[in-house]
């Protein structure tokens, strides 16, 4: 067992939801807005940054001291821990949280020379999820101050979110439909790794996944990312043709062999001849109504996603199989007075069974007028009256 750090993205709440999805048996302790603490085995902390969408970096922490450490005790430590990684070493450090004096890269890069070797470094924005030591073997360091603990943490990188890749996935795909509006890859792949570790909670074996709103397949994608076997669907021809291509150029790019199909259907009234099998995991982005709506048609406009969602939800009920898990996008526009949402819907999804697991997400783009809240459920057959 070894103690890590690791960095959340922006949306911290939504990241941490799938960082406990997935480990439920790791327990997570909040150091600052983004920066959480774990324990965890090196062989599962490995894998993590593989695995999920909403972590920026990972640390191990390979030096505890107390934070009474002077500063020039500090700076040897911290180049004796680089000396014995490289013989020239190429790094930053990084400093977060309150109660440390700033230590300078120059500082230590100094003590480097005085040891007769040589060094470089290069700063690092801790938010912006830098690729440098993803790319080269540089080594990025990270002080936190425990304060009520006493303790000052060192750690070292362990893992950096691959932004080519995720960028690959996004602008490189052969078909895209940014009309439409499109789920960021991150986001989709945390719904999936959130609904896909609730599920493994009760259930074992391979679960099937289905976007019924599969739009360019961004979803369907991400699940194959994760080795999951999908189906998709969706009422517009060209976005069914459109996720097909997409999800062939997937398989051929990350020689992955997934089961794929994705077919044409109004998820408000689902055929379940169309499907090979029934759906563990659902998870989706329907539609959300207009991305501008004016404040006026704000009402009718929820009245008819309301209608839809229901509509869909009820059709739904007839290819689930008991105990799956729905992690799906509701939209939300905040005015100044008055809030739009499909929130009411809760209870009367409840009926259908449908149980709401968490207190929606909200995961809002800045200066977008409609905000996605994802929101999970759980499907159980006995309680669905209808
Ligand atoms: C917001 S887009 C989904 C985008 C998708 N998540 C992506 O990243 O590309 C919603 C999709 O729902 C589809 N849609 C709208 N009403 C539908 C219905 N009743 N049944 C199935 N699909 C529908 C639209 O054609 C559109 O492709």
């Amino acid at each position: 067992m070894s103690n890590f750090l690791i960095l959340f993205g922006n949306t911290t709440l939504l990241s941490k939801l799938e960082f406990e999805s997935l480990y439920p048996g790791l327990n997570l302790k909040q150091l600052d807005e983004h920066l959480f603490l774990f324990a965890a085995e090196n062989a599962v902390a490995e894998k993590m940054m593989d695995i999920l969408g909403g972590t920026v970096k990972l640390y191990e922490v390979v030096k505890e001291f107390s934070n009474q450490i002077s500063d020039k005790e500090l700076i040897e430590e911290i180049v004796a821990f680089l000396l014995n990684q490289s013989n020239e070493p190429y790094f930053s450090l990084t400093q977060i949280g309150k109660g440390q004096r700033s230590i300078s890269n120059a500082d230590i890069k100094d003590l480097i020379k005085e040891n007769g070797k040589k060094a470089r470094y290069f700063s690092s924005n801790p938010s912006e999820s830098a690729l440098l030591s993803h790319k080269s073997r540089a080594t990025e360091l990270l002080t936190f101050n425990t304060m009520q603990e006493g303790k000052l943490l060192l750690a070292s990188i362990k893992g950096v979110q691959d932004i080519d890749d995720w960028t690959n996935r996004d602008r490189n795909k052969p078909y895209a439909d940014r009309k439409k509006g499109m789920l960021p890859p991150k986001v989709a792949r945390m719904m999936i790794n959130i609904a896909l570790g609730v599920w493994q909670q009760k259930k074992s074996g391979k679960p099937m996944l289905y976007d019924p709103f599969c739009g360019t397949g961004t979803v369907l994608l991400e699940a194959g990312m994760r080795d999951l076997a999908v189906h998709g669907s969706d009422i517009d021809q060209k976005a069914v043709f459109g996720s097909r291509d997409n999800m062939e150029w997937f398989k051929q790019e990350y020689g992955r062999d997934i089961t794929s199909k994705i077919f044409y259907m109004d998820a408000s009234h689902i055929n379940p001849e169309e499907f090979t099998s029934k759906i563990d995991l659902l998870v989706t982005e329907p539609f959300l109504g207009k991305q501008t709506p004016h404040d006026g048609e704000l009402a009718n406009v929820f009245k008819g996603l309301e209608k839809m969602y229901l509509g869909s939800f009820k059709s739904f009920t007839s290819i689930l199989n008991d105990g799956a898990v729905i992690a799906i996008v509701f939209p939300r526009v905040q005015l100044s007075k008055r809030t739009y949402s499909l929130e009411g819907l809760i209870d009367k999804l409840k009926a259908k069974g449908y149980n709401l697991l968490v207190d929606p997400v909200l995961y809002a783009r800045e200066g977008a007028r409609v905000a996605r809240q994802i929101c999970l459920f759980s499907y159980s057959r006995q309680t669905n009256n209808t």
